[in-house]
């Protein structure tokens, strides 16, 4: 059975006080409110992961995560945090390779192959980023820039370590744009992955593969989106940063 994941990704957003504000009122509305099966991650900053992860742990479907980690174990790496430091804080999930890590922090895949070793080695699940600019879809490039993100960030795990990987896709051009991927677009582009992922690796892994969707899901376009077959939840932006939106979202997924 495919597992469905609602995550909210807060980004570098919310001081300590309105992060610990919107988190008990996130778990509050998901108890009352949905009785569904979606996982619910929530993605806060670095420094409100220890405080989210033990408020939400009480919550059988709430998750806590990181929006990145370091490729290292430890060590002289200044301002740099483990994977380890992050499963120790008792977050589940990491997002790896989020097109404005790639943009403004220089990330490239291999680099990201070493992040996602680091988070499928610490026991945790790891949210793989991949998205096309609007230059790369305009010049119908996008199949091509997809293939190089998935194969070089992922393809060398085992297919027993990728049942801990979740794709997101994340086309850049719908990103904090409010234009989101349609339907179809987004279905044709999570087709194309899993059968990546099927080509390297057999049926099962990708059957069992979660693919996300992210680029201005709100709660009035998720229920169409979480419809099509091959889309398996959301990695929400501004819409997380409100209860409100952010659970109507999680209640789109039946
Ligand atoms: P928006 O939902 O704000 O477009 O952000 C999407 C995103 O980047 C989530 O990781």
């Amino acid at each position: 059975m495919r597992k469905k994941i609602i995550a909210g990704n807060w980004k570098m957003n919310k001081t300590f006080d309105e992060g610990m504000g919107l988190v008990t009122e996130i778990v509050a509305m998901v108890k009352d409110e949905y009785n569904g099966s979606a996982h619910v991650v929530i993605i806060p900053p670095f420094v409100h992961i220890n405080a989210v992860s033990r408020m939400v742990s009480e919550h059988n479907n709430v998750f806590g995560g990181a929006q990145n980690c370091s490729n290292h174990d430890s060590g002289a790496y200044t301002g740099e945090v483990s994977a380890a430091m992050i499963k120790s804080c008792g977050a589940s999930y990491v997002i790896i390779g989020h097109s404005e890590r790639r943009q403004y922090f220089g990330e490239h895949n291999d680099w990201l192959a070493k992040k996602t070793d680091a988070v499928l080695k610490n026991g945790l699940t790891a949210i793989y980023c991949c998205g096309e600019t609007l230059e790369e879809r305009e010049a119908n490039k996008h199949f091509e820039v997809l293939k190089a993100q998935v194969s070089e960030g992922l393809f060398h795990l085992t297919a027993e370590q990728f049942a801990n990987v979740v794709i997101a896709y994340e086309p850049v051009w719908a990103i904090g744009t409010g234009k989101t991927a349609s339907t179809d677009q987004a279905q044709e582009v999570h087709a194309f992955i899993r059968n990546l992922v099927k080509e390297k690796y057999d049926e099962t892994t990708a059957d069992t593969l979660t693919i996300q969707y992210g680029g201005s899901v709100k709660a009035d376009n998720a229920a169409e989106l979480f419809s099509a077959p091959d889309i398996d939840g959301a990695l929400v932006g501004g819409a997380a940063l409100q209860s409100r939106s952010f659970v109507d979202i999680v209640k789109a997924m039946k």
